[in-house]
């Protein structure tokens, strides 16, 4: 398809020049798409010189993109930083290769298996709650890095992450940094010396992990437990040491990444809305039975109020906002040709926010979710785990994990929001709340 028929609609010259204005004044490709939504509508082409993708947005996109015509997308191009970081990880390949990866790691997460990680989701929040003075001011998106992060090493590696946290922290920021977007977009070949470094470090200390846990399997015989993925990677999988350090970092970094932006986010709208933060609070202390053990899975079952706050926050705040995808052979979506080797993105933020779909979709209204209301939203209007077959592995994982750990902090600390006036959401590796989100924490008597 070199000159298609019915080509995707660009910006005119007067939306590009509001464009332009947003972009100079929040800085952020977030106001351009917004933009394009408003103004060309649900599919559009963005011009840029070399980034010149395909945006889609709303349910029948979606749903097309990830399920029903799913082979004719494939992975980003190659030289696409996340690729380059992540290798062979399950987030980055495609096909046949991509099945039999994601078959090797589902099982460490189904809901099942996580389930067991309760206590340890509890015990980390603990680790670095319990450091907080009364009355501190705190970062949460800072944080809940902190917590996310524990968390997934001790539950899905196994391994007590706080003795390095210190010495690993800015060689992780270094490559969430690398792989967010960047100059390298307009230019693939650009040189970025800067996170060697990073890269390397990291790439150490996860194969140290691994010959650790070989010798631990192979020569002693220990038998790892069904959560425990990176046991279940070495002892029954036939891959090797450099297939599994891809999957580790993949896991690190799309595993954790998320769990914070969601949870800061959570932390965000609870202070922006003292009614629900009260809501939210009474709920845990209606609930939860103990202050000094982990609540077990009937209590987390039982906190609704707290899990319409979380989808609602991954409906304002997708922490992926964005799926990228690259056309394997020509398409039409929404009726528009689609040639070969274009750049797709489905807009999972802008999904969200469509307004043929939802109502008042700027607002908090935890209520919406809430299934005694009637109003059941169509699939694929809602997706901020993506959807079909390669949808979010971490998807249980993750909702379990910000149940507990917000019900925790809410029943141990009073929460007073101090800057909320000066956040954004910034498109970084994900759809973070800069420049952090301040809160005064008091503990509760
Ligand atoms: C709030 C938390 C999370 C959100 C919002 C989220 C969102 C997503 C989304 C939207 C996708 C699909 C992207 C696409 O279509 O291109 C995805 C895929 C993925 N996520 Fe998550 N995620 C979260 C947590 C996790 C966790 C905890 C893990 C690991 C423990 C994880 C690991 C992955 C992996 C490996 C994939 C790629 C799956 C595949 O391609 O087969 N995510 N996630």
């Amino acid at each position: 398809m070199k000159h298609p028929a019915n080509p995707l609609p660009v910006a005119g010259s007067e939306t590009g020049l509001e464009i332009l204005k947003g972009f100079a004044r929040e800085r952020s490709l977030l106001v351009a798409l917004r933009l394009m939504n408003e103004h060309v509508g649900t599919a559009f082409q963005i011009t840029l010189p070399r980034f010149q993708p395909a945006v889609f947005i709303g349910p029948e996109s979606n749903r097309q993109i990830l399920v029903t015509d799913r082979q004719d997308f494939i992975w980003r191009p190659e030289g696409d930083p996340v690729c380059k970081l992540l290798r062979q990880g399950v987030l980055v390949t495609d096909g046949e290769f991509h099945d039999e990866l994601r078959a090797w790691m589902d099982p460490p997460l189904q809901r099942r298996n996580v389930i067991p990680h309760i206590t340890a989701f509890w015990r980390y929040t603990n680790d670095i709650a319990m450091a907080w003075q009364d009355g501190q001011q705190v970062d949460m998106l800072v944080e809940m890095r902190k917590v996310a992060l524990l968390i997934l090493m001790g539950t899905l590696f196994e391994i007590e992450f706080l003795p390095d946290m210190d010495r690993l922290w800015q060689p992780i920021l270094d490559l969430l940094e690398y792989i967010s977007p960047g100059l390298w977009i307009f230019w693939a070949g650009m040189p970025r010396p800067k996170y060697r470094r990073a890269i390397a470090t990291m790439d150490e200390y996860l194969h140290g992990i691994i010959r650790q846990r070989r010798q631990e399997i192979e020569r002693f015989g220990v038998e790892p437990s069904a959560g425990d993925l990176l046991g279940q990677l070495v002892a029954h999988s036939d891959m090797s040491d450099d297939l599994i350090r891809d999957q580790l970092l993949t896991m690190l970094i799309a595993g954790h990444d998320t769990s914070t932006a969601l949870l800061a986010w959570v932390f965000y709208l609870l202070g922006m809305h003292p009614d629900a933060l009260a809501e939210a609070q009474a709920e845990t202390d209606s609930l939860l039975s103990s202050h000094t053990r982990p609540p077990s899975l009937e209590e987390i079952n039982r906190l609704a109020f707290i899990d319409l706050v979380i989808k609602e926050a991954l409906r304002l705040y997708p922490p992926i906002h964005v799926g990228n995808r690259r056309v394997e052979t020509d398409v039409t979506v929404q009726g528009y040709d689609v040639p070969e080797g274009t750049r797709v993105m489905y807009s999972i933020y802008l999904s969200h926010r469509d307004k043929n779909h939802w109502e008042n979709p700027n607002e908090f209204c935890p209520a919406r979710f809430d299934r005694h209301s009637g109003d059941r939203q169509p699939p694929f209007t809602y997706v901020p785990f993506g959807g079909g077959p390669r949808n979010c592995i971490g998807a249980a994982f993750a909702q379990i994990e910000a149940r507990v750990v917000i019900a925790r902090l809410l029943q141990t600390f009073d929460f007073e929001l101090l800057n909320g006036d000066e956040i954004k959401p910034h498109m970084g590796a994900t759809l973070e709340p800069r420049p952090g989100v301040t809160m005064r924490v008091t503990r509760r008597r």
